[in-house]
């Protein structure tokens, strides 16, 4: 049966980006982040900062969603948001807006889980663009500032959990280790930079052991900050005078890390197809470093565009016209969940 067009607004108010998105089916028309330059100085995200900046954000960002894909506040067919899991306070920014929306221009009203969407952005159609995307059933590696899991991606609506951290996510081993060195908040994208000028194989650090396909990050923060506090010890310019080796080691050490694990889960479940979303898959050495493997190993790799990797309101928005195919509609006491 042929599906009517629809138009769709996006809105990912999770954590510390307001983002909002204009999709037709799944081809998107516009998608606006703004980021939050406030939590650089606190060295992680501060929640009532980050719920402020939303409401300040949410009504410009949207606006400017809508200019950008060129078409009238009328056109809107429904709204999804983001309803979790994230910052209660920040969810709660763009889950009001949305139900307001939607009852003010009377359309349905659409919840996204956050995880979902990041999984759903390998979806996101550009207009004009020649595009690859996995068919089903694929293996998704969803690694991001809050999560590390390993899904089993039957369908668009349908996944599976194998694997999970039981502590730390990916994103967070790079944030606390960047703390450590002193580098700013998010210190992810830093030590990416970095770490293409050093040696990776300079310093060793340990390797977590985990059952099954399950991730551990705490117990490689902690062994980082000892090492780095005894090197201070002899020479109080260590971490300036290593810096690219220090990031290049401990980049290939969290990136072999979760590709470990990503082939462990290829090999049992037989799936070849294996896709990157989340912030850390913007990681430039992480997608070398799979794509170089894969290649050697027969399997074909789908990375999200760098700009689609972290939040954004496009998979939101894409994720929501999936959920619109099949009149997954939510009421106005609908509420966000933080976990
Ligand atoms: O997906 P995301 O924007 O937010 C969450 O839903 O958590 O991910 C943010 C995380 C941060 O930990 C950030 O340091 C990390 O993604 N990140 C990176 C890179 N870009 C973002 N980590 C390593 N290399 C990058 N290039």
């Amino acid at each position: 049966m042929q599906h009517k067009d629809v138009i769709i607004l996006g809105i990912e108010t999770s954590c510390d980006d307001t983002s909002a998105a204009i999709c037709k089916n799944d081809t998107i028309f516009s998608c606006v982040i703004s980021g939050q330059e406030v939590h650089k100085i606190y060295g992680g995200v501060v929640p009532e900062l980050s719920s402020r900046a939303h409401q300040q954000n949410i009504v410009p960002v949207i606006d400017k969603a809508i200019k950008n894909a060129g078409i009238s506040i009328d056109d809107i067919d429904a709204v999804a948001f983001t309803r979790g899991p994230g910052l209660m306070g920040a969810l709660l920014v763009g889950c009001s807006f949305a139900k307001g929306f939607a009852l003010a221009k009377n359309i349905p009203l659409i919840e996204v889980d956050h995880l979902h969407a990041h999984v759903l952005a390998h979806f996101i159609k550009e207009q004009n663009e020649d595009q690859k995307f996995p068919s089903f059933p694929f293996l998704s590696l969803l690694v991001s500032g809050g999560n590390s899991q390993i899904i089993i991606v039957e369908d668009y609506l349908k996944m599976k959990i194998i694997g999970k951290t039981i502590d730390d996510a990916a994103g967070e081993a790079y944030d606390k280790c960047a703390k450590i060195m002193g580098l700013e908040y998010p210190g992810g994208p830093l030590i990416d930079q970095y770490a293409q000028h050093g040696n990776r194989f300079k310093f060793k650090f340990s390797k977590p052991k985990v059952a099954k396909f399950d991730y551990s990050f705490s117990g490689l923060k902690t062994s980082f900050l000892y090492f780095i506090r005894d090197r201070l010890k002899e020479d109080a310019q260590f971490i300036e005078n290593n810096l690219f080796d220090l990031c290049a080691s401990l980049q290939y050490t969290i990136n072999d890390t979760l590709i470990t694990k990503l082939l462990a889960a290829a090999k049992e479940t037989g799936i070849n197809q294996l896709a990157l979303s989340g912030g850390v898959s913007a990681n430039s050495g992480l997608r070398s470093q799979l794509t170089e493997i894969a290649e050697k190993f027969g399997y074909e790799t789908f990375f999200t565009k760098p700009k689609y990797a972290t939040d954004n309101a496009a998979m939101v928005a894409v994720a929501g016209y999936f959920k619109h195919k099949e009149k997954m509609f939510v009421g106005q006491d609908v509420v966000p969940y933080a976990s």
